[in-house]
């Protein structure tokens, strides 16, 4: 009896594991293809997210910038960030959102970024092996600012009507 009762326990814990398996198999893992766009000092998104969604809550999220040392600019572990092995240039700077992960949404937050924080950025779900990777372009502001004023000037040289 007690065997039996032990059998069947261990073949639904497999069936469950295997459930788990195979749905994360056909999840993938999906961050922006365009690259996202900022300017100094601003807050960003960097938006990955798990399509089909599944639940992200009780993975390790890790962000990283590879030619970085140390390379972790975020490490999410049991529900919250682990800042031992994060870089001290993105140390309270970054954020997951804690709500979002059951969605399988695993975007990360920079704030203030700066011309430094331009790059390749990597999201890695390490239990489920999925990794997708997005491109951070910074702009100096005055920079854009300026662009911005050239744009409106010719505008207007040529006169289009804008507003
Ligand atoms: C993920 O969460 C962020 C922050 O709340 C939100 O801006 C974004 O739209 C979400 N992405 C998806 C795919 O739900
Ligand atoms: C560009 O100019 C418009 C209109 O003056 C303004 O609303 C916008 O914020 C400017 N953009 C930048 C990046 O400075
Ligand atoms: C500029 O636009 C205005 C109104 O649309 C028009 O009356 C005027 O003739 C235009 N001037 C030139 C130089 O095209």
């Amino acid at each position: 009896m007690l065997l039996i009762g032990l059998f069947l326990r261990r073949i639904t814990i497999l069936l469950i594991q295997s459930l788990t398996v195979c749905v994360a198999e056909q999840s993938e893992l999906i961050c922006s293809h365009q690259p996202i766009v900022a300017l100094a000092g601003d807050d960003v998104i960097l938006p990955c997210y798990l399509d089909p969604p599944i639940s992200a809550s009780s993975e390790t999220v890790e962000w990283t910038r590879p030619g970085l040392d140390p390379k972790y600019i975020h490490f999410h572990q049991d529900g919250q960030p682990v800042y031992h092995s994060q870089n001290p240039s993105y140390y309270l700077r970054t954020r997951l959102f804690e709500a979002e992960l059951q969605n399988g949404n695993v975007s990360m937050k920079i704030f203030r970024v700066k011309i430094s924080d331009a790059g390749k950025y990597f999201c890695f779900l390490e239990s489920m092996l999925k990794e997708a990777s997005i491109q951070l372009t910074v702009g100096k502001s005055d920079f854009l600012k300026m662009m911005n004023y050239t744009f409106l000037l010719t505008a207007k040289i040529s006169n289009v009507t804008l507003y």
